[in-house]
């Protein structure tokens, strides 16, 4: 089974994505992390801030390209990867796309405690833009959407359990 978790900055995709692998006994993986073992930058942000988001997103179709024929793991993408149908091709070949969606505020929220905000995240007027530019996108690839709004990670955990096992038709 491959399983691509996708959502805005801020929804959790990776630490569910950990914590879904272990329950499913599958590998996880993180696509923001792939990329920086191959660029061999240090964190995205510089990547933003060295070579442009142009750089980043090449980058980031080469990883999904790489990913096409994944199976037995749970990849955690970036927030960004619905914007291309090119990456998102590859990426959700043979795969349950599962959307974590969540609330523009809660976004911001769990993204401002963080150290270090990621590039797309400085302005809150444009990254407004950008969360309802993407909303359609997210629901349009998804097979399964989880709301997580007032949800803890158990819950969400639990959610996608029975929704997986429904299956893609929603039929158990
Ligand atoms: C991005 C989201 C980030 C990272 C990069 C671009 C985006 O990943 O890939 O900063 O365009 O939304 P997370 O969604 O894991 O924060």
């Amino acid at each position: 089974m491959k399983i691509i978790l996708i959502g805005f900055m801020g929804s959790g995709k990776t630490s569910v994505a950990g914590r879904l692998a272990k329950k499913l006994g599958l590998k996880s993986i993180d696509m923001d992390e792939l990329i920086l073992k191959s660029s061999g930058f240090k964190s995205i942000n510089e990547i933003f801030e060295k070579k442009g988001e142009k750089s980043f997103r090449a980058m980031e179709l080469v990883v999904a390209r790489k990913l096409a024929d994944a199976d037995n793991m749970v990849i955690s993408t970036g927030g960004g990867v619905v914007m291309s149908k090119q990456i998102m091709d590859p990426l959700s070949k043979n795969s349950m796309v599962i959307y974590l969606k969540l609330r523009f505020d809660n976004a911001r929220k769990r993204v401002y405690q963080k150290k270090i905000r990621p590039p797309l995240f400085q302005d809150n007027n444009e990254t407004k833009k950008l969360f309802n530019k993407r909303e359609p996108l997210y629901t349009s690839y998804s097979d399964i959407i989880i709301d997580t709004h007032n949800m803890g990670i158990n819950e969400v955990l639990e959610n996608i359990i029975v929704k997986l096992r429904k299956g893609k038709n929603g039929r158990e």
